[in-house]
């Protein structure tokens, strides 16, 4: 057996001998960790580690034919937990290796030990914990109520005997907390490294591969909020899952980054309360339901959260500076986004932003990634400067272009459906996208606009 250290980036798994601070294939910083190998000479193959890592668990077979009859289809089992069903594609499939990260306290211990109290009737299940003791464990199930003979808790950090352990007990599903925790025997690295997690992580997938049980990973992440590991353990995964939500507010959304068993935009919305997590199934109605009446600087839209359509509130706030730079902050949408709103405005409308700090904010912890929020920014925007109101039945959706045009957006029936289920009367969206919205319902009056002139006349007055 001989040692060999090398240094891989955890961005793009390149390799060096020597640390640098710089990954000189991609340019990140920081991001080489340091590995340690061992392999029998001369068989060891960089090339072949690698593939082996990722194919793990297909094993040997001879071709056959893709319509053939003898193929296995992968079973489904429906957790119950509807939110989490939806971000799976459908429910859990057998076999599935799903890594779910998040940060510190956001909640996925809870969520999972929640999870396995809806699937205890299925079979055996058994909860990993590399972090936490059994009496902690036990305490948190006893605070959300969950009691139950099916659902194993096991305290162990060495993978193969973790593994060796549920061959015994034959659960349905393992949930693994967390797969930094856990490590090789035979691998010299230190546990949390990237080798370590790796290869542990290789061992989860080749087993549930093997015995058909599905395997959750919990995974941190690290400074810049990626998942703390190599890169190569999300392409080993069936699927990746992150939680997020500010963790001083109590919304909560799963999304699904990586689905080989279904669509990867889903979320799943969640609200933490003092008994577990709580699935919410109208997450608009949640998000709306503080709403300021009758107030100026802000305005409601629609954002589409893979195939669901989801209603929040954009806030802005803009206030005379007492900095030489004004300042310019946004939360839960993108900066450079609201720096270039705030300059088509400024331009276009002639509304000068230069003596305010402007304050824009979604509200609930959502986070907007969608251009189509660019129209009710701007209301949002305009509405604060001028203290003007938006009608509070009033929703816009469209994204601005820099000529100061409203551009249209796509799948408008779904959002303007769902707009008027929560009562909003007034709906503002690109001529084009009004033409084609059929079967409105009386007192419900679609509005055409075209440039952010137009956005100026949906004022109250
Ligand atoms: P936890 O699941 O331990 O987070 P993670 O595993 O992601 O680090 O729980 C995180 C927080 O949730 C913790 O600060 C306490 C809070 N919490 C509740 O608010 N209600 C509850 O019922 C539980 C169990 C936890
Ligand atoms: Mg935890």
């Amino acid at each position: 057996m001989k040692k060999k250290t090398v240094y891989v980036c955890r961005n793009c798994d390149h390799q060096t001998s020597s640390w640098l601070g710089r990954c000189p294939a991609c340019g990140a910083w920081n991001t080489l960790e340091e590995e340690t190998f061992e392999y029998d000479e001369p068989t060891s193959d960089k090339k072949n580690t690698r593939l082996s890592m990722l194919t793990r668990g297909v094993g040997e077979s001879e071709p056959i034919a893709l319509t053939g009859g003898d193929i296995p289809e992968y079973m489904r089992v429906k957790t119950g937990m509807a939110e989490f069903d939806r971000v799976l594609g459908g429910g859990l499939v057998s076999g599935s290796v799903i890594l779910l990260s998040g940060e510190p306290g956001i909640g996925k211990s809870t969520l999972l030990l929640q999870l396995c109290a809806f699937l205890q009737s299925e079979g055996k299940l058994l909860y990993v914990s590399g972090e936490e003791s059994c009496a902690q464990i036990s305490m948190r199930a006893k605070r959300l109520g969950i009691k139950s003979d099916n659902i194993f808790v096991l305290t162990e950090t060495d993978a193969e005997k973790v593994i060796k352990k549920s061959e015994k007990l034959a659960p349905k599903l393992i949930i693994v907390d967390s797969i930094q925790t856990m490590y090789h025997s035979q691998s010299a690295a230190v546990p949390g490294s990237v080798t370590q997690i790796r290869e542990s992580a290789a061992m989860f997938i080749s087993a549930a591969k093997a015995s058909g049980t599905s395997v959750i990973l919990v995974g941190h992440i690290n400074k810049e909020g990626g998942i703390a590991g190599p890169k190569i353990l999300e392409h080993m995964v069936d699927t990746v899952l992150y939680f997020e939500g500010e963790r001083r507010q109590n919304f909560r959304l799963i999304r699904a980054m990586k689905n080989r068993f279904g669509s990867s935009s889903e979320i799943g919305v969640f609200e933490m309360t003092d008994k577990g997590l709580v699935e919410v199934e109208n997450p608009s109605k949640m998000l709306l339901s503080d709403r300021p009446k009758n107030t100026s600087g802000n305005c409601a839209v629609c954002v589409m959260e893979g195939t669901r359509p989801i209603i929040a509130e954009i806030q802005a706030l803009t206030s005379p500076t007492v900095f030489p730079s004004p300042r310019r902050m946004s939360g839960g949408i993108d900066y450079n986004r609201t720096a270039l709103i705030i300059a088509v405005i400024e331009k276009r409308l002639g509304l000068h932003f230069s003596n305010c700090d402007v304050y824009v904010n979604v509200i609930g912890g959502m986070r907007i990634e969608e251009t189509a929020s660019d129209a009710a920014t701007a209301m949002a925007l305009i509405s604060s400067m001028r203290d003007l109101p938006v009608p509070d039945d009033l929703i816009c959706f469209g994204e601005i272009g820099l000529s100061g045009e409203i551009r249209s957006v796509s799948r408008v029936g779904g959002r303007v459906a769902e707009a008027i289920r929560l009562g909003f009367t007034k709906i503002a969206v690109h001529e084009r996208c009004a033409h084609d919205i059929e079967n409105v319902p009386d007192g419900v009056k679609i509005v055409p606009i075209k440039t952010i002139f137009d956005l100026l006349s949906l004022m109250a007055k």
